[in-house]
Parts: structure tokens; sequence; C-alpha cells
């Protein structure tokens, strides 16, 4: 009540701020807030399995929003059902050039290009740790999505991977191996049947039975879909995360005219029918978590339906606010 409260007041502020400024705004805030988020919630305990992992509920928060792992605690006290940081990568970077996050209000969409902005996965790691040394460590799954450095050329990519999983192993609860985000130049040939394989080869391994996720990138094919579904399982990962932003424009989203992912209300579609792709391909031998486009518990239900083990959401949350992810982790699902 009083979360929807702050909402409504907090809201018309927020949008009127320059995107990136409102979101470090609310992260410089958040762990403030969470003693007052702890005693106002009650997150919604519906455990379910996904893969290995026992989630809090079926709603987890999608990577990019905490990329360092500032405001874990938060996230926790807001409801969600497993909690994911990063894109952190083994060097630290800046990022692409400013301005690089835009909403697009009408269409309930955001573009980014943010390029993996983050402290690198030593920094998140002793993050995680401070949590951990301090008995803070959340009753629900932390994971940590990883990237590759910018610097570093593809043939060289294993390495990368494996130096931010040498930190942080031991650290998180799950990994998830990035290769789909748009923003940063050649990744996503990360994800073609040969070097993916190669590249999951090289890493699963290293994570010492942490189960390992791979996210994807809605813009595949499908022929390319069902090979990352089969090289996933032949490398052993844990299940698939999809989907990441899209590069394409659905509507009326192409009259914006940035570079970037796509992601909220106009992605669902696409995410939708990708994850369904996905779903038949994996026909239940391996966990698929659904992300794209989520801000209803009616979506959430239809991913279940198709056989989605949980969902991720990250734009909704900004249009819709901080209650979000209570009210979807407490939906009733059959
Ligand atoms: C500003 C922004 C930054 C993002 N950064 C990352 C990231 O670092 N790593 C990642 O795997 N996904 C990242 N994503 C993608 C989300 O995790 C999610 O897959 C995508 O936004 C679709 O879900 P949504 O429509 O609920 O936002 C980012 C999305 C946004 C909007």
């Amino acid at each position: 009540m009083l979360l929807n409260l702050l909402w409504a007041l907090g809201r018309p502020i927020l949008f009127q701020m320059d995107a990136e400024e409102a979101h470090e705004l609310t992260l410089r805030w958040l762990p403030t807030l969470t003693p007052l988020l702890k005693l106002l919630s009650s997150p919604p305990r519906q455990p379910c399995k996904v893969g290995p992992l026992q989630w809090g509920n079926r709603v987890g928060l999608a990577a990019g929003l905490d990329k360092n792992g500032v405001g874990i605690e938060g996230w926790e006290a807001l409801g969600f059902g497993a909690i994911e940081v990063g894109t952190v990568t083994a060097i630290p970077q800046p990022g692409n050039p400013k301005p690089r996050l835009f909403r697009l209000k009408e269409e309930r969409a955001i573009i980014n290009r943010m390029g993996f902005n983050n402290l690198g996965a030593e920094h998140l790691a002793l993050r995680l740790k401070g949590l951990r040394d301090r008995d803070a460590w959340p009753s629900v799954p932390v994971g940590a999505n990883i990237g590759k450095s910018k610097i570093v050329p593809n043939e060289d990519a294993a390495q990368d991977y494996k130096k931010s999983l040498a930190w942080l192993r031991g650290m998180a609860d799950y990994f998830t191996i990035n290769v789909s985000s748009p923003n940063t130049p050649g990744l996503r040939a990360l994800q073609d049947r040969e070097p993916l394989a190669r590249l999951l080869e090289a890493i699963v391994p290293d994570a010492h039975g942490t189960p390992v996720f791979l996210k994807i990138a809605p813009d595949l094919e499908p022929e390319a879909l069902a090979d990352a579904v089969e090289v996933a399982i032949t490398t052993g990962c844990a299940g698939i995360i999809a989907t990441n932003t899209t590069l394409s424009r659905p509507g009326s989203c192409g009259r914006v005219e940035e570079a970037g992912g796509l992601s909220g209300d106009p992605l669902w579609p696409l995410a939708r029918e990708k994850i369904g792709g996905l779903l038949q391909v994996a026909n239940g031998r391996l966990p698929v978590v659904g992300v794209g486009g989520i801000h209803s518990p009616a979506q959430v239900q239809e991913l279940l339906w198709l056989g989605c083990a949980a969902v991720q959401i990250y734009s909704g949350m900004i249009y819709e606010g901080p209650g979000l992810p209570a009210r979807l982790g407490a939906a009733g699902y059959k």
C-alpha cells in the first residue's frame, strides 16, 4: 500500500528525469530504503523448482537492472523469487557513451545500448562475499550474469569468461552466460553452434557444479535456437534464459531512431514466439526461464502453461513500479 503511494509520488519525478539518471538515483536509494521495505513487505513464498534451484516464487529479477549487485537485499524485500545481478565482465568497463538509455513511454518500452557498464567480476564477488559474511544472503537464489569484456576478441572469449567465473565461484547460487546482448560488438556471434559449443565446454566444468544457464537473443532464427538448445544440453547447462532484448523495432517503436536493444511491451509477441519454439525443441530436457515484455499475471500464466519453469522481469517494473514483482509472484498459477 505504502509502496504504491511512494510509487505514485515518485514516478512522475523519475519519468521527468533522464532515464539513466533516474535509474542511478533509484539504485542509490534502494539500500537506504531496504529496512523500510523489509518492514512493509511480505515477499510471496510459492517455492518452485528451476532446474536444480529452488526459487522463492515464479518471478525473478532479470539481469542488467543491478549490474554491480548493490541492491540485492532490496530486491528480495520487493518479493522477487530469484535475483540475477550483472552482467559483469572480467575487466571493469565504462560502457558506451551517454546517452544510452531511452524510454518509449507510449509503447511502454526501453531501448538501451549500455554496453556492459560495470565495476567488474572481482568487485561483484567482494560484494557477494560481504553479504555472505554478514549472514545477509537472501532466502532466494542469487545469480551472477557474466559477459565478455569489450576489448577481448571473440577467440579469447572463453578465457575471459573463465576469469569472471574464477572470481565469482562459490559466491553466486547460479551463473548465466550472456552471449546475447546486442551492445557488445560481435558478442552474439558466440551464439553460433560451433563457437557456443567451444565456449560452454570450456566454461561449464569451471563452475564446479554451480548451475550454469545460457541467455539467448530473441533475434535467433528457429534453426539457431534449436542449435543453442542442443549445445546447452550436451555441454551440461542447467537451463536457458530467453530472451534478451531485440534489435528489431516492432510496431511504432521504429519512430525512435536510437541504436540498441528493445525491451518492454513490444518485445512480448516476439519473445513469446521464440520461447514457444525453444520449449518445443527442449521438450522437457532443460528448464526454460521466460523473459521479455512481461507485466501481468496472465502473461506469466501463459508462459507457465507453455512449459516455462519460471519468468524474469525488468522493463515491466520500470512502468508498473516496485509493487510488480510481489503482485506477479503472489498470483495463483495453475
Ligand atoms: C537497460 C537495460 C539493461 C540491460 N542489461 C542487461 C545485461 O547487462 N545483461 C543481460 O543479460 N540482460 C540485460 N538486459 C535485458 C534484460 O535482462 C531482459 O532480458 C530484457 O530487457 C527483456 O525483458 P523485459 O522486457 O522484461 O525488460 C537489459 C535490459 C535493459 C532494459
